[in-house]
């Protein structure tokens, strides 16, 4: 797809007002979806979290949100617990976008490396990965319990404005 004919996004923080429309996109998205717990956990009661969400604009100047990070910071490092675009807005460069901006507020508070599971099935998710220079170093067996799926971790070391630059300039 051309730069031209990506969607322009705005990446704010969640809020308790956004819970809604976020768990509706983490049940369309995932096979095991966080319960609204969760994201009630994570946005008012866990001191590591760190959550946003990924808005367009629609025609009638409405503002809609496509997309959610959610991220645990523990001193240099950043793990992204989750992210998710809604399926309706797919294949855009809203993914890429999101995560870009999660890499960048995640340097501005001290990160160095980041780190992230994925379904050693699930492609997309981990070409995206890769492009931002994301790399596999482990594995684990049958981590996912609805279809004993392995995880892979994958990591991303040497975060800085040199990195940061890298990948703004896809
Ligand atoms: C993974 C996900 C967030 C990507 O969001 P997206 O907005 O569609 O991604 P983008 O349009 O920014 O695509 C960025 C890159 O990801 C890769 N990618 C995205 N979708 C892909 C697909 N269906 N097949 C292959 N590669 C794909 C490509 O490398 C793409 O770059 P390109 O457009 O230059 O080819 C989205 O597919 C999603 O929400 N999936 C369900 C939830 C999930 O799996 N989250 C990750 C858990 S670890």
């Amino acid at each position: 797809m051309d730069k031209a004919q990506k969607t322009e996004i705005h990446v704010r923080p969640m809020t308790g007002e956004d819970l809604e429309q976020v768990v509706a996109i983490d049940r369309l998205s995932f096979s095991l979806p966080w319960p609204p717990s969760s994201y009630h956990f994570e946005l008012y009661e866990n001191p590591s979290s760190r959550l946003w969400v990924a808005e367009i604009q629609e025609e009638d100047g409405k503002n809609q949100i496509v997309g959610l990070v959610v991220i645990w910071l523990i001193l240099d490092e950043v793990h992204i617990a989750t992210i998710a675009v809604h399926p309706e807005y797919r294949k855009r460069g809203i993914g890429r976008r999101l995560l870009v901006e999660t890499l960048r507020k995640s340097v501005q508070m001290g990160a160095v490396t980041a780190t992230l599971e994925v379904r050693a099935g699930n492609l997309a998710a981990q070409r995206l990965y890769k492009d931002l220079g994301f790399e596999v170093v482990s594995t684990r067996p049958r981590y996912y319990v609805d279809n004993n799926e392995d995880a892979l971790i994958m990591t991303v070391t040497g975060l800085n404005n040199d990195y940061l630059a890298w990948i703004e300039d896809f």
